[in-house]
């Protein structure tokens, strides 16, 4: 009984801890990713505005899309079906934006809506006034994980102010076209595009662990063709959190971190009664960026090694055959022939109190500086650091790399259209949220965790 009411103190101290460390790192380092947006009629509003890239659907990095808007005047909020083909243009008609209010439901419900009735793109009015926000995807939700794949158009949230610009022409019967210009959304200043991917080994944490598997699965094809053909530099991340110094004895953080402390992962189960624990999961997290390591310095180099890996270990290794850890992930490495000593060499002793260089570049590197922000969702993409909006497809997220390439230098997978659509889920969530944020915050008692889950809820809303 004692135990409990400590336990409930010390829940509250670190929420309150949590809460306004997050609210610091909001207001510097949260980046809401932006496209440009032209109105081109009416006359009185003509000019450039700005808009936020939602994360989920497919935003067309490096173009341009037009169209004329068109207002509901019933279901303003997008929340049920728009009648069929309420936005479908005909041939030889522009393509129909729809603006929609926030409010009431998801912002990807709201999308898909307007998609189905045959929207090109869909213009999100915010219905209070504030600064652009991320539209993020729902977290967990059935019924949205059904369309979230399908959305296949492009979303842009814009200020309220806009938005009452925009209704207050329509309602003028005016014409309003609108270009969305994501051109300048993916910096591309050489023919080289750099980008991370950062990521995590725990393969139990339902629908968010599933889609990064299955991105990794999908997307090693082009990414080993770009690495080889020498066009990209690519980079594996892994979050990494550390338990506070007063809780370095607790059993959380025992079960959680390695080194004393010092790289820890949350429990996937968040029970630490059964299954894997959080210390099994930034082990092999480690032993990924080794693996990326050491072949990365090979000779000769083949960084390209890591989706292998990654992959092999995702389908021979898994957690639900048991099969997840040390002894099957040198049994994937031998296959490939990595080199098992190094791998085991840059791990280093997961009990000795002392740094781990790799683990510890990690976390010095999740703190964005300038431009990039921090990483505070999982899977997140960075592109020539800027950090990617949309779902993790690999159509979506190829398209978003071509763009990153100064005109004229785009490789030839850039130019080719023998690319399958659809193949992927989207969800760009972290797997952190798995249940009710509070419990995941009380069980992982890590403060970084604490920040990342009170950041994603503060900057970014699934629910409008
Ligand atoms: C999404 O697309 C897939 C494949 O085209 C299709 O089988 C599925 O029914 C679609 N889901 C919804 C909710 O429309
Ligand atoms: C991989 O190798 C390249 C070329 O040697 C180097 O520039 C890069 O920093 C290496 N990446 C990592 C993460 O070690």
């Amino acid at each position: 009984m004692e135990k409990m009411k400590r336990m409930k103190g010390l829940r509250i101290a670190l929420l309150a801890a949590a809460v306004m460390l997050a609210v610091e790192l909001v207001s510097g380092n949260f980046v809401v990713e932006e496209n440009s947006l032209a109105v081109m009629s009416p006359e009185s509003l003509k000019g450039t505005y700005r808009s936020a890239i939602g994360n989920f659907g497919v935003p067309k990095y490096g173009g341009t899309l037009s169209g004329v808007v068109i207002y509901p005047t019933v279901n303003m909020k997008g929340c049920g079906k728009f009648p069929h083909d309420h936005f479908r243009s005909n041939s030889g008609e522009r393509p129909k934006f729809a603006l929609i209010d926030r409010g009431d439901c998801y912002f990807a419900t709201k999308v898909w809506n307007a998609q189905q009735a045959g929207a090109a793109a869909v213009l999100v009015v915010d219905n209070r006034d504030e600064d652009l926000i991320t539209m993020n995807s729902p977290e967990e939700d059935p019924v949205a994980s059904k369309y979230l794949p399908n959305i296949s158009i492009p979303s842009a949230l814009i200020i309220k102010k806009f938005g009452d610009k925009l209704k207050t022409a329509l309602s003028n019967k005016e014409l309003v076209a609108i270009k969305l210009d994501w051109r300048e959304a993916m910096p591309h200043p050489d023919e080289r595009v750099e980008y991370e991917f950062w990521t995590n080994s725990n393969d139990e944490c339902g629908p968010k662990c599933d889609d990064q598997v299955e991105f990794v699965r999908n997307f090693k094809g082009v990414a080993q063709i770009l690495e080889r053909g020498g066009y990209t530099q690519f980079t594996p991340h892994y979050i990494t959190w550390f338990c506070p110094q007063a809780f370095i004895e607790s059993k959380q953080c025992k079960a959680q971190c390695i080194n004393n402390g010092r790289y820890c992962a949350p429990d996937p189960e968040l029970d630490f009664t059964r299954g894997y624990d959080g210390k099994q999961v930034v082990t092999e997290n480690l032993r990924q960026l080794c693996v990326f390591k050491v072949a990365n310095e090979s000779l000769p180099r083949q960084p390209w090694k890591w989706w292998d890996y990654v992959t092999d270990f995702q389908i021979r290794c898994r957690m639900k055959d048991n099969r997840y850890g040390p002894e099957c992930a040198e049994e994937v490495m031998k296959s490939l022939s990595i080199d098992v000593d190094a791998v085991r060499k840059c791990i280093g002793d997961p009990n000795a109190d002392a740094d781990n260089e790799i683990l510890k570049h990690q976390q010095d590197v999740q703190v964005g500086e300038g431009v990039r922000g921090d990483v505070t969702i999982l899977p997140t993409l960075v592109i020539n650091q800027r950090q990617y909006r949309g779902k993790l497809d690999k159509t979506a997220v190829l398209k978003a790399i071509c763009a990153g390439y100064l005109e004229t230098t785009d490789p030839p997978i850039c130019l080719s259209d023998t690319i399958e659509t659809n193949e992927c889920a989207d969800n760009n969530g972290g797997c952190w949220e798995r249940g009710s944020i509070t419990a995941c915050k009380v069980d992982c008692r890590l403060r970084r965790l604490f920040w990342t889950y009170t950041v994603i809820y503060l900057s970014s809303r699934a629910l409008s």
